[in-house]
């Protein structure tokens, strides 16, 4: 991938976003949420990928990844009027079928084409999947990284934002409401990632993005969320009652824990 290819992607994406544009005010903010994500997306790729790569084209394709892996999203909310892949449809997989019918990088090659089409297809699943080679798992290491570092500032305007400012989609449809579920916080305590089928209400929400850290991968990532705040933003929403406080602190432990590890790759 070179500058010339990459300023394709991004002038063709632009173009591929405006026709999701709409007259209807929710859907609006819905599509322009994702298509500012993206671009947050790609630019924590840079960032990260420029800490941990040496070689420019492998950089470009980094960027690409992140310009691309969202790009399911758009025909998802205009067909399914939600982000919830549970009730509508894989948005990984349906990104892939995109980046195929539209011919989007069809003028790279074959590897650089099947590096990215794999970490947009698996950007999204619950693990990383077995049977993937060492390139292709670091790329979507990165990805996974890159999208939760903006799914926390995503989360954290949310949050600061009026109900009625808010996007719709963005916090699932899961009332904000004062209480939580204890399952969920014991997720954070134990350092495993909750899943979507325990959440009741918005904090419980908050909650799991939070356990989300517990897979992250490289220590410039953790790095970047503590200078980035959006943790931070996130914790100072939720109610403070012991058992909270107490995975707070473990969370905390953990992230100092993983920043100070090795740069490169
Ligand atoms: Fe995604």
């Amino acid at each position: 991938m070179d500058a010339i290819a990459l300023l394709n992607l991004r002038q063709w994406l632009a173009n591929y976003c405006r026709k999701f544009h709409s007259a209807n005010d929710r859907d609006h903010r819905n599509i322009v949420l994702k298509e500012s994500h993206t671009y947050h997306v790609a630019a924590n790729m840079l960032t990260l990928s420029q800490t941990l790569l040496r070689n420019r084209n492998k950089i470009m394709i980094a960027e690409a990844i992140g310009l691309l892996h969202d790009i399911g999203r758009f025909p998802q909310y205009a067909q399914y009027k939600t982000f919830r892949d549970s009730i509508s449809v894989n948005h990984g997989r349906l990104g892939t079928e995109v980046i195929r019918n539209e011919r989007v990088l069809s003028d790279l090659p074959d590897r650089e084409r099947e590096i990215i089409t794999n970490a947009v297809r698996f950007h999204n699943a619950f693990a990383v999947p077995d049977g993937l080679d060492a390139e292709t798992i670091f790329f979507l290491k990165l990805i996974r990284d890159a999208d939760k570092l903006d799914i926390w500032r995503v989360f954290a305007e949310y949050h600061e934002r009026d109900n009625s400012e808010r996007e719709s989609a963005a916090g699932l449809g899961l009332p904000d409401s004062p209480g939580f579920t204890d399952a969920v916080v014991a997720c954070l305590a134990e350092k495993r990632l909750a899943t979507l089928s325990l959440l009741k209400t918005l904090h419980d929400f908050s909650i799991m993005q939070l356990t989300w850290m517990y897979d992250l991968n490289f220590p410039a990532s953790f790095r970047l969320a503590k200078e980035q705040g959006h943790i931070e933003r996130i914790i100072a929403t939720l109610p403070h009652t012991n058992h909270i406080e107490e995975a707070i602190f473990v969370l905390r432990q953990y992230m100092k824990e993983k920043e100070g590890g090795e740069s490169f790759h």
